[in-house]
């Protein structure tokens, strides 16, 4: 993380690190891959509503990827709120609107994210005009096969399901997708979110986060993932 980024988002994990927080993202890993997960290579990761931490999530659950040897692509497809880049100190002069716009090649724009090697992003790049129009479910299923065609898993950061309307048309072309939740969000609204925007969307788990602990440490968070 640069220095100079006072506002940068926290990163919870560190390659190899022993804490809570790295084995909570550990316990989200095995839910997601190990089973009947085990064949999916391209995970959407998008929160009821934002700031809820799908980025936070995606950040994270794909370093703890890296542990495993698998190679994975993590794709900041937020262009309302692009802010991967800044969890790994990196720039977002060019990304995916760069590519979808045909201003770049792809690989030119994916940065490697160090350590571990495995694992490379494709920032979000600079603003567009019209998020929705460059993200077409037909652009962006040609770039995942570009990207499936040289890594094992990528991970694709999505806007709030509850808040940008492309989210919901990408999820079926993902071969799964996870939805984070704030603590506190209600089951009758998880349950529309799910049944009204994500028809055809495998939706592969829930991610409860920002949990309070009990006891006198109640400013710290736990994760919980669970499997449909
Ligand atoms: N479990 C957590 N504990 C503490 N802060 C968190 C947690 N998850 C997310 N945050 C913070 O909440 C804010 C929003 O998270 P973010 O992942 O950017 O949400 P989203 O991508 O859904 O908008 C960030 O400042 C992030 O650091
Ligand atoms: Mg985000």
């Amino acid at each position: 993380m640069s220095a100079q980024d006072k506002d940068a988002p926290e990163l919870f994990t560190r390659y190899g690190e022993r804490s809570p927080f790295a084995e909570a993202y550990r316990g989200l890993r095995i839910s997601l891959f190990h089973g009947n997960g085990g064949s999916l290579r391209s995970l959407g990761i998008t929160g009821a509503g934002p700031r809820h931490g799908s980025s936070t999530t995606a950040a994270n659950l794909a370093l703890i990827m890296g542990e495993t040897g698998k190679r994975v692509i993590l794709v900041d497809a937020d262009l309302y709120k692009p802010s991967l880049h800044r969890f790994f100190g990196l720039p977002n002069a060019v990304g995916l609107s760069s590519v979808l716009g045909g201003q770049a090649r792809l690989g030119d724009a994916l940065q490697t994210v160090t350590p571990p090697a495995s694992l490379r992003l494709l920032a979000a790049g600079p603003a567009v005009r019209n998020p929705a129009a460059l993200l077409r479910p037909e652009a962006v299923e040609a770039l995942l096969g570009s990207l499936q065609g040289e890594t094992d898993l990528v991970i694709v950061d999505l806007p709030s399901v509850g808040a940008v309307a492309y989210t919901a048309q990408l999820g079926p072309i993902l071969d799964g997708l996870l939805l984070v939740l704030r603590a506190g969000t209600s089951s009758p609204d998880v349950d529309r979110l799910v049944r009204r925007r994500l028809k055809g969307t495998n939706v592969v788990g829930l991610v409860l986060n920002r949990v309070p602990l009990h006891g006198s440490d109640a400013s710290s968070y736990r994760y919980y993932a669970e499997l449909k």
